[in-house]
């Protein structure tokens, strides 16, 4: 039996600021997609980046039976893998060459692929998210959204199995970030993995994600459905803002913000 993927008690420090509070989300089942919403500074990256094990961290974190905090960085990293927010800078390498790249590191100790078969492979991640168009052109010469769209083609090609996206969409025109979205949640669905993806958009959490988790000073202040989550007391709380929140004729809900909250 699966048993998903749990955080609790996660405590993150830098130097002497507690940025993550004994942290626990409920357990995030297999095949679902979870948002992770709230302010600048809130502690979502830190929280992201100590789970993928890139930040030293106290907690546990398991993924079905298996506590993640005991395995080797590179052992966790086949399994959960993390987007970064701020993507580092283009190498001389083409796109191709990056995704593949990133597949051989991911099979490293498994069978290694045949050339053929990373070159199918990392064309189907560039072809999943629309851009193997850009194939052949340089990282380096890429602009910002595209660069986004090759991080999360390296990440899809390595087939973790949980992803850890950092604001994967916030570079990305309206086009490219309903096709980012549509592509997590198929893979998510398809191969029952487990997405984590931090959204500053609500109105795009609200449409993709299963789960909503809010994050404030490194706590947690609320978790559920988007229904049981969003309301105009917590946007007032958490982000300062007065919204109303609305149904569309397709049945989303809409978050319109009015104003920011004056203090009294
Ligand atoms: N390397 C670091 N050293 C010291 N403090 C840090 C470091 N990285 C982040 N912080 C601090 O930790 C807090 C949380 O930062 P974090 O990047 O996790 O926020 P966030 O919720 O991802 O915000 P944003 O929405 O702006 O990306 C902030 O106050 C930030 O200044
Ligand atoms: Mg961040």
């Amino acid at each position: 039996m699966s048993l998903g993927f749990s955080i609790q008690n996660a405590h993150v420090r830098y130097g002497k600021r507690e940025i993550v509070q004994y942290l626990s989300l409920p357990t995030l089942p297999h095949g679902s997609l979870t948002a992770l919403i709230g302010p600048n500074g809130a502690g979502k990256s830190t929280l992201l980046r100590a789970v993928a094990g890139l930040e030293k961290m106290q907690g546990i974190v398991r993924l079905g039976e298996l506590d993640l905090t005991k395995m080797s960085i590179a052992e966790r990293a086949r399994r959960v893998t993390y987007m970064p927010q701020n993507l580092p800078p283009g190498l001389s390498l083409s796109v191709m060459e990056s995704v593949i790249a990133a597949l051989r590191v991911a099979h490293v100790d498994g069978i290694p692929l045949s050339n053929e078969a990373c070159l199918r492979e990392a064309f189907d991640a560039l072809q999943r998210i629309g851009i193997a168009h850009l194939a052949d052109q340089l990282l380096s010469t890429l602009s910002g959204g595209q660069r986004q769209l090759v991080s999360l083609a390296q990440l899809i090609a390595r087939r973790p199995q949980v992803m850890l996206l950092d604001e994967p969409t916030s570079a990305l025109d309206l086009n490219y970030q309903l096709k980012v979205m549509d592509c997590v949640r198929g893979l998510v669905r398809e191969h029952n993995l487990i997405a984590v993806v931090v959204l500053h958009d609500i109105n795009l959490a609200a449409r993709y994600a299963d789960h909503i988790a809010v994050l404030r000073h490194g706590q947690l202040y609320a978790s559920g459905t988007a229904d049981e989550v969003l309301d105009p007391e917590l946007f007032a709380q958490v982000y300062g803002v007065q919204v109303r929140i609305e149904r569309c004729s397709q049945r989303t809900l809409q978050v319109l913000v009015d104003g920011a909250v004056t203090p009294p």
